[in-house]
């Protein structure tokens, strides 16, 4: 069996385009909805995270802002900065991208946003709301991992969920959110990572495998059950020389090998990527939609 495609880029223009209404309402009150990026160094992959974010909000007539900082910049500046956009009216919601430069400690960065402007979900209150089932901002890839399966009508009720990979940006959220008593959810998880033993027999397991681990196709043919679900979250760079920028994008899974024993997979890039970029501007517009209430 050759898989089924899942393609982020559709999804995540149906997600856009239920965005617009919305939008228009918010600006029928004099709203537009703003949403501001602060980007700490020249990191090339967060430049380029930043920039589509920006391009995205221009596209839907929202507002963006990218605050552009050294790599020097000390935690009390990067708290200012942060106090001024929890400050700013032109502003509903922002991210602080990662990574940033080792001197900063990036959870207590975290606490100064404002729960509400949180489009990333990172703050620990919305953290806890999630967990809850009660989140109102989920974080943005998590959040676009459920609205994937859903958009395909892949049912996670009772499902055996494998997620591979434990950072706070995505292997514990998107555990939390498929864990929840609900709709697109009601899945038995097991959090798998770098330490597990019998990795493979684990993820043989899983009717959804999510693969975030951050190594380039880690995931093989042999670890994934015949039919099973695969999500990959990864985006690392691979040298190429045949290419024109001498690297290209690949994820944590073998696509090639293991297109051939799922039912469905996503791309990389033009899965998940996509997503990530589509729910924060859904969470800007939800963040303008509670703000302007
Ligand atoms: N770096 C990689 N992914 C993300 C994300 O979702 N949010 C932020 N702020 N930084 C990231």
């Amino acid at each position: 069996m050759s898989a089924k495609i899942i393609d982020g880029k559709e999804v995540a223009k149906s997600i856009k385009l239920s965005l617009k209404p919305r939008i228009a309402a918010l600006k029928e009150k004099g709203i537009v909805p703003g949403l501001a990026a602060v980007l700490v160094g020249d990191n090339p992959a967060s430049q380029t995270y930043v920039n589509s974010k920006a391009k995205a909000c221009d596209r839907l007539g929202m507002y963006s802002e990218v605050i552009r900082q050294p790599a020097s910049l000390s935690q009390e500046e990067l708290v200012e900065i942060i106090e001024s956009l929890n400050a700013n009216p032109k502003i509903h919601g922002f991210l602080v991208q990662s990574p940033l430069p080792e001197q900063i400690d990036e959870p207590e960065i975290t606490v100064h946003i404002s729960p509400e402007k949180d489009v990333d979900g990172f703050h620990p209150f919305n953290v806890g709301q999630m967990l809850i089932g009660r989140g109102k901002l989920l974080p943005c890839t998590p959040h676009g991992i459920i609205k994937l399966l859903e958009y395909y009508d892949i049912s996670t009720e009772g499902k055996e969920a494998v997620v591979v990979g434990r950072s706070n940006i995505v292997g514990k959220p998107v555990a939390a959110l498929l864990m929840q008593k609900g709709k697109m959810a009601n899945a038995t998880v097991t959090i798998a990572h770098s330490r597990t033993s019998n990795l493979s027999e684990v993820c043989k397991r899983a009717d959804i495998l999510i693969a975030a681990i951050g190594r380039p196709n880690f995931i093989s043919a042999d670890m994934v059950k015949e039919g099973a679900v695969v999500i990959d979250v990864g985006i690392n760079r691979v040298d190429d020389p045949d290419t024109e920028k001498g690297y290209r994008l690949v994820g944590d899974v073998d696509f090639e090998a293991v297109k051939e024993k799922a039912s469905y997979i996503t791309p990389v890039p033009g899965g998940v990527g996509p997503m990530t970029i589509a729910m924060l501007l859904s969470n800007t517009v939800t963040a303008a939609e509670n703000i302007g209430s």
